[in-house]
This record gives structure tokens, sequence and C-alpha cells, in this order.
């Protein structure tokens, strides 16, 4: 290979770690995983501005027996699936998608965090936006939850 070529294969590798954040990939087919459970944060709550709007939490297959054993596996992904909530004519809708918002578990990859990689895709483009200090911010919260592994909400029949 062009030693050029190969400096700049380097740089490109490089670069995620630079930016102080492990990889979270976007979780492609997750409308397809299990529905976990839905939620409506209206004006008001604390975390309105976050994460206003209606969502829906799914989990894939490992992260679905995590539910039902109160432990994660790596594997486990959680997918925060965010949307407008639409108040009109005495009725709650989804309107547009505002983020696809995920944690994922590697225990070797997200040591930092507990095993835990957090990422906030863009809707449209499903580019991750968060950099190591706010994946530390999301796991802040969530430390609260240690008792289950770090995951808030709970599997539902
Ligand atoms: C101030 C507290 C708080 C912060 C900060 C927070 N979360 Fe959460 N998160 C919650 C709560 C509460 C739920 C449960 C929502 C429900 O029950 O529908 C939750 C749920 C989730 C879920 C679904 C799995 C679970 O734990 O129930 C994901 C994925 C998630 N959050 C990702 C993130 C990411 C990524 C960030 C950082 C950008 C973040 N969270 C920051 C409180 C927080």
């Amino acid at each position: 290979m062009h030693p050029r070529r190969l400096i700049t294969l380097c740089l490109l590798s490089l670069a995620p770690m630079l930016a102080g954040a492990a990889e979270v990939p976007y979780p492609d087919g997750f409308r397809n995983w299990q529905h976990v459970k839905s939620m409506i944060l209206k004006p008001g709550h604390p975390l309105y501005e976050a994460v206003g709007g209606m969502h829906h939490i799914y989990g894939n297959k490992k992260a679905i027996q995590g539910y039902q054993a109160n432990r994660f596996a790596d594997g486990s992904v959680i997918v925060f699936d965010l949307f407008e909530a639409v108040d009109k004519d005495n009725a709650i809708s989804e309107g547009a998608r505002k983020a696809v918002v995920v944690m994922a578990r590697d225990r070797a990859k997200f040591k930092a965090t507990d095993g835990w990689g957090y990422q906030v895709f863009d809707a449209k483009t499903r580019k991750g936006s968060l950099d190591g200090k706010g994946q530390a911010d999301c796991h802040a919260c969530h430390m609260s939850q240690k008792a289950q592994d770090f995951v808030f909400s709970r599997l539902r029949d």
C-alpha cells in the first residue's frame, strides 16, 4: 500500500479515539425488536428539555433476556425512539422523530461507564452527536439504577 494512504487510514481509525468516545453503532433494524414500553414527557417534566415528547423503548434479544435477568450481557442494545408528541383534538399522536437514543453493552469497550455505551443519533442523518463527556453525563443519571444494571425501564407483559 502507498505510505500516504496508509497514514490516512491510520488517522481515520484514530479519529473516534481522539474524540474521547468509543463508537456505538446505529441500531439497524431495531423496529423489528421487542417493544418494552412507551411514555410521554410533557412540558414541566425535568427531562422535557432533553427528551420531551413521546418515546418507545425497544430491546434486542440479549437486552430482553437482560430485562428478565436484571443483568445485561455484552451485545445487549436498548433503543429509546423519540418523537414529537402532537396534542390535538383530544388525542396525543406521534409527530416527527426527534432522535434515536441508544445504550449498548460492551464491558471492554465502555469501561468508564460501567460497560454501557451511550449515543444520541440524529433522526435524519443517523449520525451520533455525543462525545465522552456527554456519555458520562448520561451515565451519571443512569447510575441511580445500579441495582438493575443501570437500566430504568422494566419489561411488562
Ligand atoms: C436525569 C436522568 C437521565 C439522564 C441524564 C439520561 N437518562 Fe436515559 N433514562 C432516564 C429515565 C428516567 C429513563 C426511563 C424512561 C422510561 O421509563 O420510559 C431512561 C431511559 C433510557 C433508555 C432506555 C433504557 C432504560 O434505561 O430504561 C436509554 C437507551 C437511555 N435512557 C439513554 C440515555 C442517553 C443516551 C442519555 C444521555 C444523552 C441519557 N439516557 C441520559 C433518565 C436519564
